[in-house]
């Protein structure tokens, strides 16, 4: 079959950017990474790119296909060269680039290596002196983390990297969920304490690309959950972001929706909304925010609170509360929608390969 494929090249000597065009003849079991190959093989030794072992394992070969991040040697052309489609393939975003679709990865592993990536001494020798014994239960809990190939994927699309370059990133974080998770670790509230510092998980704006893009189903956008709910749990809430969500949980259990008028002073305090007076009374003019009274009460409140008080008799908090509605939640997933380009990541769908339909990043 014929594969076309427009790839944006760089040439780092002279600072050129360039939009070129390769069509080639390829088997019909050809990958993005093959299509590649064939490429610097037959047509354009300069190529640059990174592979190493070409089944999604090593992590070199992660770039942009339409805009969105993919692992060259896990995207099948066939559909693609079928449907008659010329993909844009580009490096990946949030890392500088060094030459054509090879990227500097040097900020990449100065956050993996600040997330201390390996178990601290300080847990409790085994009674028997042999080994440790883990529970499934415990092992469920960082069984995503542990998938993950440091491929960079989630980082190119990460929003919040992309207005701050500092935020610790998706990768990094799930990196941290995996130890902070695992029972062995003797230093999972310092290491909760680093993470909720500038910069860190509360910094996440929930825009879910991490998640969608990863091709391990590490899903680092739930690991980051994971690590706000273990972090109040631990009652490290001094970031705004741990305020604003406890007010969600408050506000829910009272009145069964968000009392939105009290949400910025329990976020940011008393002086800070204050200050944004005007701005609240601008918004409160266009009818954006409900006025405080009488209270915004939901018809049938005492079912939100019944709901609470079950969840809080079953202390599912934590990490491991967290965990516990993941199953229900990838069955409610399966029974909606069995076609895999709506599979979202999760431990029961981590294999979904993006590609069965155009990977594009689409308006909607
Ligand atoms: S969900 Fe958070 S970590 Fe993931 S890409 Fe969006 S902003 Fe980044
Ligand atoms: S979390 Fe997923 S996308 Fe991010 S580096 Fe790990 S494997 Fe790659
Ligand atoms: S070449 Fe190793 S993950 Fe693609």
């Amino acid at each position: 079959m014929q594969v076309a494929l427009k790839i944006w090249r760089y040439d780092p000597e002279g600072g050129d950017r360039a939009l070129r065009e390769y069509e080639v003849d390829a088997p019909e079991w050809v990958t993005l990474l093959d299509v590649l190959d064939l490429i610097k093989d037959r047509q354009d030794g300069t190529l640059a790119y990174r592979k190493s072992c070409r089944m999604m394992i090593c992590g070199s070969c992660g770039m942009r296909m339409d805009g969105a991040a993919v692992l060259a040697c896990k995207t099948r052309m066939y559909d693609i060269a079928e449907a008659g489609h010329v993909p844009v393939i580009s490096a990946m975003g949030n890392l500088p680039i060094v030459k054509d679709l090879v990227v500097d990865m040097a900020p990449f592993w100065q956050k993996f290596r600040a997330m201390k990536p390996w178990l601290e001494p300080g847990y409790v020798e085994p009674p028997d002196g042999k080994e440790h014994r883990i529970s499934q239960e415990r092992m469920n809990v960082i069984h995503k983390e542990s998938l993950c190939i440091n491929c960079g994927c989630c980082v190119s699309e990460c929003n919040s990297m992309e207005s701050d370059p500092e935020f610790l990133g998706p990768q990094a974080l799930a990196k941290g969920m995996r130890f902070v998770g695992d029972p062995r670790d003797g230093r999972k509230v310092e290491r909760l304490e680093d993470y909720n510092s500038e910069h860190g998980i509360w910094d996440c704006t929930r825009c879910y690309f991490c998640t969608e893009r990863c091709p391990k189903g590490v899903d680092p956008r739930d690991a980051i959950a994971k690590l706000g709910a273990e972090s109040v749990k631990e009652g490290i809430t001094r970031d705004m972001g741990a305020k604003h969500a406890k007010w969600f949980v408050t506000s829910a259990k009272t009145t069964g929706w968000l009392r939105e008028t009290e949400l910025v002073p329990k976020t940011q305090g008393v002086v800070s909304s204050i200050k944004q007076m005007k701005f609240a009374m601008s918004l409160a003019k266009h009818g954006k925010v409900p006025p405080p009274v009488p209270p915004h009460v939901a018809d049938k409140v005492d079912e939100a609170r019944a709901l609470h008080e079950i969840v809080s008799a079953q202390d599912r908090r934590g990490f491991l509360g967290h965990v516990q509605g993941e199953r229900a939640i990838a069955r409610i997933e399966r029974a909606v929608e069995e076609d895999p380009e709506h599979a979202t990541a999760s431990r029961d769908a981590a294999d979904v390969t993006p590609g069965r339909r155009l990977t594009r990043r689409t308006a909607d």
